[in-house]
């Protein structure tokens, strides 16, 4: 299968999960569940899920254990993308080719879906270890992946630590060790995340824990490369987001600390890395490989 419809499957896979896991919108209160639904569903790579995924079939888990936890990292980057929309973050009105949240719901609405889908997320992880049909090795596996999730999305290092050090490095130039810090905690803490609790979920040793993890920082830090050089060479038909925002609010980027050429020369030095460490899983590791090179290679 091509890489292409391996992500688009799991991709659907997801979407029906998540499409589950939500409250109907006919559900008081109707618009805070419109509003979640609106920009959860229909939309979006699905990458976080997708690695997710690919990761815990590394080691053979069964689709119930991990579909929650990929639809929870889904959740959390979703709530992430509302609030960063925000008028007080960076006003942005277009978003996976639509209109933003506060745009359709307002601002107080987009604050409270983007607190719902958080808090939601961790309800999702913490079902699935209660009620009858709990096992202990899954309920034990949830937790550290309950743990390792918080983290990511909420810790000094973690994506909310990084956005605020985004906010607070507006106009200032800095160096590429803080530019890899704050690239590192806005996105890449979530989308290690997401490799680290895929393994987690398929029962993966601490030591090929160690290693994916490893993987999961340098796709990450790619990751916001890419979407750093897409700011700047993309229109907002491709990327279903306004471009050339980065530039306008002055924010600290590798295009624009570096260059665009620079930019991508260390994007793929860093996935190159990353390709290079999981070379021990073998054949096994073939789809975090692919995803590694799309993660640069993508066009939105
Ligand atoms: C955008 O993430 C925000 C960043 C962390 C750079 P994605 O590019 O994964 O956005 P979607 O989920 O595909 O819309
Ligand atoms: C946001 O980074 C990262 C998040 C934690 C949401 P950006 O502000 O660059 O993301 P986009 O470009 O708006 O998607
Ligand atoms: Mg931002
Ligand atoms: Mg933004
Ligand atoms: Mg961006």
């Amino acid at each position: 299968m091509s890489l292409d419809a391996y992500m688009s499957e799991r991709a659907a896979r997801t979407e029906s999960w998540l499409d589950r896991l939500l409250p109907p919108s006919g559900e008081s209160p109707e618009v805070l569940h419109q509003a979640m639904r609106y920009s959860l569903l229909g939309g979006g790579k699905r990458l976080r899920p997708v690695l997710c995924i690919a990761t815990s079939e590394m080691f053979a888990a069964a689709e119930g254990d991990v579909m929650p936890v990929a639809c929870a990292l889904e959740m959390v980057h979703t709530y992430s993308l509302i609030h960063d929309d925000l008028p007080a973050m960076d006003n942005d009105d277009l978003r996976r080719g639509r209109p933003t949240c506060h745009k359709v719901y307002g601002e107080a609405m987009a604050i409270l879906a983007g607190d719902a889908l958080l808090t939601r997320a961790f309800g999702v992880l913490a079902e699935a270890t209660s009620g009858p049909d709990a096992r202990s090795n899954l309920s034990a596996r949830r937790l550290r992946i309950i743990e390792r999730l918080a983290m990511a999305a909420g810790g000094s290092r973690g994506m909310v630590g990084g956005q605020v050090i985004d906010l607070e490095s507006e106009g200032k130039a800095l160096d590429v060790e803080h530019l890899d810090a704050l690239h590192a905690a806005k996105t890449g803490a979530l989308l290690t995340a997401a490799v680290v609790t895929g393994a987690i979920a398929g029962g993966a040793s601490d030591d090929d824990i160690a290693t994916l993890e490893r993987y999961g920082r340098n796709v990450g830090l790619a990751f916001q490369i890419a979407d750093d050089v897409l700011d700047v060479t993309s229109t907002p038909e491709q990327l279903g987001k306004t471009p050339g925002k980065d530039a306008a609010a002055a924010k600290a980027t590798y295009p624009g600390l570096f260059g665009i050429e620079a930019s991508k020369t260390r994007a793929r030095h860093l996935v190159d890395d990353a390709i290079a460490v999981v070379e021990p899983f073998g054949a096994g590791a073939e789809r975090l490989r692919e995803i590694a090179c799309f993660v640069i290679d993508r066009r939105k």
